[in-house]
């Protein structure tokens, strides 16, 4: 009888065997793991989904939905804060499930997050197209609709969202994502972005604008938590940094916990001032912030902020994209999927062959698929691989519990579950569309493991040829 075991762990020693022989440096303080949260964390969320978040699902009560996602955002990151330091190894949530629940669980969790980064990417990128079409219309400049739109809404391609992904790549394979100079300035001109658009449109704030706050009922605010959970993602990528820390047990609960902290309440501060300028049920734009502008005639200041917004999501839109090869990466290092695929380019050291096929893909969904469908595809994977790591965190507490953490999850059996418990329920509360979605990728994804991962993976059959 054939012995099927899927469920078959990665064992500690193997899984952090890469890193051994990288000893990083120890330079990053809290200060530093807050600042690039908010590089990371910062995007589409806060410029792009508040509008349509306000407008089709929770109206002025998106505020709430924001409070919402952050408490559970807040038990999750303290899970992945001692992981993090537990397993500090590339894959992030696709290692820890691999390490806590075996295999075909890891497998799963990895294909998810071609959800979150592939799928995120698509939706940052149509964000920035959003923007770019506002601040070239602010100058008099008019793009032919079937140039800017996805046919879903009349035109024939996204061209600017399938620019800016091909330009992202290019960047990528030429290396030059390691910027920190760079990231930090962008997260200044963020930030500095979202004070301007405060300034400018707090003194048009119509409180009655905020009348009825709940128009869809509490199901629109959760519905709403749903689709704007995409605002925070990024924070689990950020836990890979903990090999890097000064101080894990300190600075990384408290550098993570800060950003999350200064994301809602600016967040909130957005919407509180788009939905008391603008009736919410026009705000069902993919460039709010420069239209809630237009609309109080600060056209220049329109202009302004878009170009503020073009830059932030310029920076999420890389990442992303480097978060997914690193995904991969890992997978095909343990023989889920080919290992030539991550071949290094020889002049510019960095993975071209993955890079460019996801930037192939990437573009393509950016420039044909409407936003909102993509962008709520992309919170049912991560939701899932966060579900992963709320049991997995148990699970490794129970099999290694003599190995030491730099963090250990304060009140673990407590924090975990209501991780858990929240997580499942904004999942319940998903579109069907987007579940059906989900289903059926996680189908694919399925049989793709039982034709190609279960047979090559290197817990069965050794170590790969090296491509690097
Ligand atoms: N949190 C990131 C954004 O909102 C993904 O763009």
């Amino acid at each position: 009888m054939v012995k099927v075991d899927i469920l078959q762990r990665k064992p500690y020693q193997d899984l952090i065997r890469h890193t051994q022989d990288k000893k990083l440096n120890r330079v990053l303080g809290a200060f530093d793991i807050t600042i690039m949260g908010l590089g990371i964390i910062i995007g589409t969320g806060i410029f792009v989904l508040t509008g349509i978040g306000a407008a089709k699902y929770a109206g002025p009560g998106l505020m709430v939905s924001f409070i919402l996602a952050a408490v559970t955002c807040a038990f999750v990151c303290l899970t992945y804060s001692e992981l993090a330091t537990f397993l500090p190894v590339s894959g992030s949530s696709y290692t820890y499930a691999y390490a806590s629940l075996g295999e075909y669980f890891g497998w799963w969790v990895g294909w998810s997050l071609i959800l979150e980064y592939s799928v995120g990417a698509s939706a940052v990128a149509g964000g920035w197209s959003a923007y770019f079409v506002g601040i070239l219309h602010s100058c008099g400049i008019e793009l032919p609709k079937a140039l800017t739109a996805v046919p879903a809404d009349g035109g024939i391609i996204n061209l600017p969202a399938f620019a800016i992904v091909l330009l992202a790549t290019l960047c990528l394979i030429l290396g030059v994502r390691e910027g920190a100079r760079v990231n930090r300035a962008l997260v200044v001109v963020k930030i500095v972005t979202i004070f301007a658009f405060l300034f400018f449109a707090g003194p048009h704030i119509d409180p009655l604008n905020w009348q009825p706050f709940l128009p869809y009922g509490w199901d629109g605010v959760v519905a709403g938590t749903a689709v704007l959970f995409f605002a925070y993602l990024g924070f689990d990528a950020l836990s890979t940094a903990a090999e890097e820390t000064k101080n894990p047990t300190h600075d990384m609960p408290v550098g993570i916990i800060s950003a999350l902290a200064i994301c809602t309440v600016l967040y909130i501060a957005v919407c509180a001032a788009m939905t008391g300028v603008v009736p919410y049920e026009q705000l069902d734009t993919a460039a709010p912030a420069s239209y809630v502008l237009e609309y109080i005639g600060m056209r220049a200041g329109s202009a302004l902020i878009g170009t503020g917004a073009l830059c932030g999501l310029s920076t999420v839109v890389l990442n992303m994209l480097f978060a997914q090869s690193r995904a991969l990466y890992s997978m095909s290092r343990d023989g889920l999927i080919p290992n030539s695929l991550y071949k290094v380019h020889e002049k510019y050291r960095t993975p071209y062959r993955i890079q460019i096929i996801i930037g192939i893909i990437v573009s393509l969904v950016a420039g044909f698929t409407p936003i909102h469908i993509v962008a709520e595809a992309c919170s049912a994977g991560t939701i899932f691989a966060f579900l992963c790591s709320c049991v997995g965190i148990i699970v490794l507490r129970k099999i290694y519990p003599r190995i030491p953490r730099g963090f250990c999850c304060p009140a673990v059996y407590v924090i975990a579950p209501l991780g858990f418990i929240f997580c499942a329920f904004i999942f319940a509360h998903l579109s069907i569309h987007t579940l059906e979605l989900f289903v059926g990728w996680s189908v694919v994804g399925t049989v793709i493991y039982a034709i190609y991962g279960y047979k090559h993976s290197t817990l069965r059959h050794g170590e790969p040829e090296s491509h690097e």
